[in-house]
């Protein structure tokens, strides 16, 4: 989704910098990119296509300035064009503005601005904001009292940018997408504190646009204004002046890097083991098979057994990889003895089952995605307690919820979820521990979830995943089967080839294959298979890769080799044996590799898939 950069206080480096910084931002997604520098006047250079595009762009045009504004699109309203690009101008170019979010009345502003005589140049909605703030200047306004009115006017979602001529100043406004303040010292350091000397003001749509300059931010709310003109000054709607506590990101630069990894993506899968260490530490403790997570110390559950909890149940709200968490979790909880449901956040939001005394959990690693924060609200608005299930600190799930347990991947650059899908799993199964289950479970899942850093790191050095995707890349489609806790796997092994190779994948509950999917299977249909253990689960999933032998269907079978699964399937992925939830994520690495391998054997844009953004502002 779009993104946004400013700088304040860099001097000759601004534009650099507010180049580099979209650059950082690119993990977002988007179609276009610009910025605008303020000098004696403001000047623009922006242009549909990629980074490189903008950089060949300011190669024939002159910028000048010590503070401005950058922006990377992801069309929402107008194709990508030079024109749609932001940043915008105001009629006499005045002001300029970059903007994130979708402005729902913008249409009404636009007749009203036209008919006013104002000329739009753009398709976008986010144009109204510099012509209004224009509009609020030639009626005499202050500059800030100008920009203000003119977001007052406002219906929908926003982060907000802007530059106006004259005024030595970056002003800022958000509703609903997020934005970010980093503070630094003059220089390129990060170990700075933020008390006296020059300081230098980032504004940012997310932290690793400006990390590498400071690790300490200020997160703006929903509501606030914030002017950056050698200092930062929040205020609130009315103007009141709110303090603001400064948040230090734990997170460095390095690992905002590729560090040596052809894609973000391969990079992320990588580092699993050491963002499930960072997951588990200090939670889980072997010795004693307990669970310490103080962050959900004051949330519990009414068992059947008896034992009185302040929750009945659980409803869980997610999207896309998220919702597979999501799934995942209800069986965790089943097995615990209390009811879960997980929901597709947009249709929970579209048709909201009574809450009655149930916890909702938004799963999302970015904490942003607007479906689930439509769910959280739908959730709230009906009296419901909600919790964040997030990596994302700060994020405005983390903010808005009454609870928030973090994941603690580090930060994701790929658009393909990855390393924080398993942080959830790790994650869902601490929270299900600390709240629900009983110590018998525990004194199983506790060593099971110690062992998982160390097997993750196993299947990483030791998967044939490069060489089964080599040999699978031609086919015409993919199906995954799994059963239990496999079946979500299975989902999200189809869902990650499908949106970084752009083929035809589908995931089933091993059980459905034969209630029609069946029929599709064929020689050019390899079938993934996730077998665990050698229980009833194992032994029906052997007996549907048997079924998909018979129609000819090649079988790869993703197994820790309990059952005889292997015996009857062309390749196999290893897993090792561990317990059957914490096999579910040893399965997944391995699914992961072979759609990296599949799309990296195409040629596929891996990092950033065609059509899809990192983080899903719009409904
Ligand atoms: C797939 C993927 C998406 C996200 C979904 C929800 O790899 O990343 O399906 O899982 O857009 O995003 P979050 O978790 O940020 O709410």
């Amino acid at each position: 989704m779009c993104g946004i950069i400013g700088c304040f206080g860099r001097g000759d480096e601004t534009l650099d910098t507010l180049v580099h910084g979209l650059a950082k931002l690119e993990y977002r997604g988007y179609d276009s990119a610009g910025v605008a520098l303020l000098g004696d006047e403001i000047t623009v250079c922006k242009t549909a296509g990629e980074i490189a595009d903008l950089r060949d762009a300011l190669r024939s045009k002159s910028l000048s300035g010590h503070l401005g504004i950058g922006h990377t699109r992801w069309s929402t309203h107008g194709p990508p064009t030079d024109a749609n690009a932001h940043p915008h101008l105001s009629e006499r170019g005045s002001v300029a503005v970059v903007h994130n979010g979708i402005i729902e009345n913008y249409q009404t502003l636009r007749d009203e601005l036209t008919a006013a005589g104002r000329t739009f140049t753009s398709d976008t909605d986010t144009e109204v904001v510099p012509h209004l703030t224009e509009q609020g200047l030639d009626e005499g306004m202050e500059p800030e009292a100008a920009f203000r009115a003119a977001i007052e006017r406002l219906e929908g979602s926003y982060a907000i940018a802007a530059l106006i001529e004259g005024v030595n100043a970056i002003f800022a406004a958000r509703n609903d997408s997020p934005l970010v303040v980093g503070i630094g010292s003059d220089g390129s350091t990060d170990d700075t504190t933020t008390g006296d000397g020059d300081q230098v003001f980032f504004l940012a749509s997310d932290v690793p646009a400006f990390r590498e300059f400071t690790a300490d931010v200020v997160y703006l709310e929903d509501g606030e204004f914030a002017r950056i003109d050698g200092t930062l000054a929040v205020t609130d709607r009315d103007g009141t002046p709110v303090s603001k506590s400064i948040h230090t990101v734990e997170w460095d630069a390095e690992e905002t890097g590729k560090s040596g990894y052809d894609h973000f993506m391969l990079k992320e899968i990588h580092e699993q083991p050491r963002a499930l260490r960072q997951c588990l530490r200090g939670r889980v403790n072997e010795l004693t098979a307990s669970v310490d997570v103080p962050d959900v110390d004051d949330i519990s559950f009414v068992h059947p057994g008896g034992g009185r909890g302040k929750f009945s149940g659980v409803q869980f709200v997610a999207c896309g990889t998220s919702y597979h968490a999501a799934m995942y979790a209800t069986q965790l909880f089943h097995e615990a003895g209390v009811p879960a449901q997980a929901f597709l956040a947009s249709e929970y939001a579209t048709s909201p089952p009574p809450v009655g005394d149930n916890l909702v959990v938004g799963v999302s690693q970015s904490g942003e995605t607007a479906d689930t924060l439509s769910a959280l609200r739908e959730a709230s608005s009906r009296g419901g307690q909600t919790l964040a299930l997030t990596n994302t600190v700060g994020s405005t799930m983390n903010r808005e919820c009454d609870h928030t347990l973090l994941i603690r991947s580090g930060p994701e650059i790929g658009v393909a979820a990855t390393k924080t899908f398993a942080g959830q799993l790790a994650t869902l199964n601490l929270l299900s521990l600390a709240t629900a289950e009983r110590p018998a479970s525990r004194r199983s899942l506790v060593p099971a979830l110690r062992e998982l850093p160390g097997q993750v790191q196993q299947v990483l050095d030791e998967s044939n995943a490069e060489a089964v995707a080599e040999h699978y890349a031609d086919a015409r489609s993919y199906f995954f089967i799994g059963r239990g806790y496999q079946y979500p796997v299975a989902l999200e092994g189809a869902l990650k080839l499908k949106e970084i190779s752009y083929e035809h994948a589908e995931g089933f509950a091993a059980g459905e294959l034969k209630h029609g999917p069946l029929a599709l299977v064929d020689e050019e249909t390899p079938v993934f298979a996730l077998v665990v253990g050698d229980g009833e689960p194992a032994r029906k999933t052997v007996g549907n890769i048997k079924e998909v032998e018979a129609r000819d269907g090649p079988v790869v079978a993703v197994t820790d080799g309990r059952s005889d699964a292997g015996r009857y399937a062309d390749h196999v992925l290893s897993i090792p044996e561990s317990h059957p939830r914490t096999a579910a994520i040893l399965g997944n690495v391995q699914l992961q590799l072979v759609a990296y391998h599949v799309a990296n054997r195409l040629g596929r844009s891996i990092d950033r898939p065609r059509n899809l953004a990192k983080s899903v502002t719009v409904e």
